[in-house]
């Protein structure tokens, strides 16, 4: 029986995969003559994955290159060989394990040993892999990148590994579920800054990381892996060392001025900013680097802003207490460009 997987089963901090009806209820409720939409901090693309449903024009951008891959297996524009894709899926499933630069720096860590020499091969031959196109190749990428998902032997992000190796089920890569539109697309992977200074959009949707918690650090074996450049890993969480090329303002104390930046460089109809009221403790790198203040002023030289919230029972990672906080949406109807 063909395995698939959707872009929605991904364990991703700050993901909105439950909040999408919330986020779609406030967009139709409130916004009129929307077709095409930016999702510029995209992340996993739960949130992209709705706009291209629903709209004929789509931008989704992320710092992160592997989530860069995932965009475009999902949305590019590209057109690939279903068959032949599926087949290397197979054949990749099969091979042998061999022991490289995964089993050396993550095996026993991250992955089993067995896992990890799986990884080493899957990952080698599909660089060798000569006759598919790119959109084709991160087919391939992707199916890896939630296979990896799937058996690392972590609570969900990559800060540290548990210290009993107790994900020892074996890696199978599944085949993606492609929901084909024919819409047009453009997918980057830069700073959100840079890229909105090249678009426009109807409605741009904004949910960068609120404190200081750095992507790049918490998906570092992934980014590592699909990007293949083999860097040296350093400290106890084995992070690669030219991960700081990726860090972003947004998780730095100049965070509200990158912020105001953004924003004032906009051209839409909409802007929708996601936030969450998570608490504020002493020294907590959980605390938000800008206010709901700062986020409301900053929009409100924009345009005409209202503010939509939503009780969200977050989970923390590993501890049995929950935090019950607020999620926000702040609508900004833009008035001066
Ligand atoms: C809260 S997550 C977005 C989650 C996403 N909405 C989802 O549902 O999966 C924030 C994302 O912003 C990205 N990011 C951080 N700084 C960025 C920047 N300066 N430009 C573009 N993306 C950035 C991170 O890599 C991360 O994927």
């Amino acid at each position: 029986m063909k395995e698939y997987f959707e872009i929605k089963n991904r364990r991703y901090l700050g993901g909105k995969q439950k909040l999408l009806k919330f986020i779609e209820a406030v967009i139709e409720e409130n916004t009129v003559n929307v077709t095409s939409y930016a999702d510029i901090f995209g992340g996993t693309g739960v949130v992209a994955d709705m706009f291209y449903q629903k709209g004929n024009r789509l931008i989704v951008n992320d710092l992160l290159f592997s989530n860069y891959i995932c965009y475009q297996c999902f949305f590019s524009m590209e057109s690939y060989n279903k068959n032949k894709v599926f087949n290397y899926i197979n054949y990749l499933n099969e091979i042998d394990q061999v022991k490289g630069y995964v089993t050396k720096n993550f095996g026993n860590k991250y992955f089993s040993e067995e896992n990890a020499g799986k990884i080493d091969a899957i990952r080698e031959t599909i660089e060798k892999i000569d006759d598919i196109n790119t959109r084709e190749k991160c087919i391939l990428l992707t199916s890896l990148l939630y296979a990896m998902d799937k058996v690392a032997n972590t609570v969900g992000h990559y800060d540290a590994y548990r210290k009993v190796m107790d994900s020892k089920k074996r890696i199978v890569l599944k085949y993606p579920k492609i929901n084909n539109h024919i819409i047009s697309t453009s997918l980057y992977n830069e700073d959100a800054n840079e890229v909105i200074k090249k678009i426009s959009a109807d409605l741009v949707y904004i949910d960068p990381p609120y404190n200081s918690r750095g992507y790049e650090n918490t998906y570092h074996v992934i980014e590592n892996i699909i990007e293949w450049k083999k860097p040296k890993v350093e400290g106890i969480s084995m992070k690669a060392v030219n991960r700081k090329e990726k860090t972003s303002k947004y998780t730095k104390k100049d965070a509200p001025h990158a912020f105001n930046e953004l924003i004032k460089n906009i051209e839409a109809k909409y802007i929708l900013v996601s936030f969450n009221n998570t608490e504020q403790k002493a020294n907590s790198r959980s605390n938000a680097k800008i206010s709901k203040e700062q986020i409301l002023s900053i929009l409100n030289e924009k345009g005409n802003v209202k503010v939509y919230e939503k009780n969200f029972n977050n989970f923390t990672t590993g501890k049995s207490h929950s935090i019950n906080h607020k999620e926000m949406l702040y609508l900004c109807e833009v008035t001066n460009e």
